[in-house]
């Protein structure tokens, strides 16, 4: 792993002014790139995250013997394997890297839905990441796959993960932590099982497989808390064009809400039901949200947003029960801003935020502190009272790609120059994250 660590100086911006199109959703990408891997035939994606995560997913997809060319900036081909690994002995197998580890990096998306990838594939396979996700609890996986008859072993509850493949059986299985990787991971485990398998959720969790395995020539069938596939099926290639990301947009949007004179336009973003939250939050604070041109591309919508905010600044809100979990990427960014709301913002049923790429509970009161805020710290979320001046600060992102872009965000309406240590992280989902920036702040 690589200790070089990059510093970026935020200044204060006036506004935020312009339009932006940006690069392809985190999550939708990795599985797009997945699916692709294990159908017959060759997809085309173009606006592909450009993120070091989803090309840890391809990398790995490479090392399982799918072939994936860059066709452009954010272009891609991925022609995939068929539903079979290569085994060991075929002619093609010497083409990939299945004696050494698959790398999944930093990200857990990778990690924890090619678990259930592979758990139903013959061979044995060892998935290993870097010092974070080495941290990040996979017993959440092991224990689904085990009830499926999966030979999953953990490192003390987390990577390495050693998979030996086998047949094995459907199942009927509840979330106990609301979590799209787990129910990703089930579901591709149960594409390829004999039999009906169900995942149940008492919280909603994005649905973005479940489009996308339809899309890919999968049936499904969902009710409202629950979703059920029956193996095996076959996959066939697709060509698609990913959405624009909108939990990289949600910096965006926070940092356009906290001027008065702003004025930024999205276009083309990822805008499924299950992920738009942030939007109906953005509305509760004051600022104003109009969505223009909505269509739907292979089930997801996507969509035009327009941001202003309201000269009197932004109001208050709580995000807690299943909002919170539908914003856990978006939390870190909300908390970042609510120093400079009237009424604060309260954060809590958001637990799962201490394993995530860091403690993000940690460093949001850490880094707002630094920066001179007042913040309470409970163990699922933090009170941030509103109506307090910052001062800028030194930031440490923990490596942590959304730590590093939410106070980037925070910066803005400081007083005084940020740096922010670790900035390179921002490349984990959102590579262009700091170019964008300055093209739309306004000094
Ligand atoms: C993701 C699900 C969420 C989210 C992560 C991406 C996905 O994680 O935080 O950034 O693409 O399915 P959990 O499944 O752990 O909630």
């Amino acid at each position: 792993m690589s200790t070089t660590t990059e510093e970026r100086l935020i200044r204060p911006a006036r506004n935020i002014v312009g339009s932006l199109r940006l690069p392809g959703d985190k999550s939708i990408s990795h599985r797009y790139g997945m699916l692709a891997a294990f159908a017959a035939g060759t997809s085309r994606f173009t606006n592909f995250s450009t993120g070091a995560d989803c090309a840890s997913t391809l990398a790995c997809m490479q090392a399982l013997g799918a072939k994936v060319t860059r066709t452009a900036e954010s272009a891609i081909e991925v022609t995939g394997i068929g539903g079979k690994v290569v085994p060991a002995g075929h002619p093609d197998y010497s083409r990939h890297s299945l004696d050494g580890a698959l790398d999944c990096g930093n990200s857990g998306s990778t990690m924890r839905m090619m678990s259930g990838l592979l758990a139903a594939q013959d061979g044995s396979f060892t998935l290993v990441g870097d010092e974070s996700l080495s941290r990040r609890p996979m017993e959440r996986v092991r224990k689904p796959l085990a009830e499926m008859g999966a030979d999953v072993v953990l490192t003390e509850g987390h990577a390495p993960v050693t998979i030996h493949g086998r047949a094995l059986k459907a199942v009927d299985y509840t979330t106990p932590v609301p979590s799209a990787q787990v129910k990703t991971c089930i579901l591709l485990a149960g594409l390829q099982t004999e039999g009906t398998t169900t995942v149940r959720e008492a919280i909603r969790t994005r649905d973005h497989s479940e489009l996308a395995l339809r899309a890919f020539g999968a049936k499904l069938t969902r009710t409202v808390d629950s979703v059920s596939i029956a193996g095996p099926q076959a996959l066939h290639a697709i060509d698609a064009a990913v959405p624009g990301d909108i939990s990289s947009a949600a910096f965006f949007l926070c940092a356009a809400a906290l001027f008065p004179g702003s004025n930024l336009v999205l276009a083309q973003l990822g805008l499924n039901p299950t992920r738009a939250a942030l939007l109906d939050v953005m509305t509760a604070l004051g600022a104003h949200i109009a969505v223009l041109d909505l269509e739907e591309k292979n089930a997801e919508l996507v969509g035009t947003v327009q941001i202003t905010s309201p000269p009197e600044g932004l109001g208050s809100t709580t995000v807690s029960g299943g909002l919170a979990a539908q914003l856990i990427d978006e939390l870190p960014v909300l908390a970042a801003i609510a120093p400079y709301t009237s009424g604060g913002i309260r954060i809590r049923d958001a637990k799962e935020l201490r394993v995530k790429e860091s403690d993000r509970i940690a460093l949001v009161v850490k880094n707002l502190r630094a920066m001179g805020a007042e913040v309470e710290e409970f163990e699922d979320g933090v009170d941030v009272p509103g109506g307090q001046t910052l001062h800028g600060a030194t930031i440490d992102s923990g490596g942590d790609h959304r730590i590093a872009m939410a106070f980037s965000v925070a910066g803005l309406r400081a007083e005084g120059e940020t740096l922010i240590q670790g900035a390179e992280s921002a490349g984990i989902s959102f590579p262009e994250f700091f170019d964008l920036l300055d093209r739309v702040a306004e000094r």
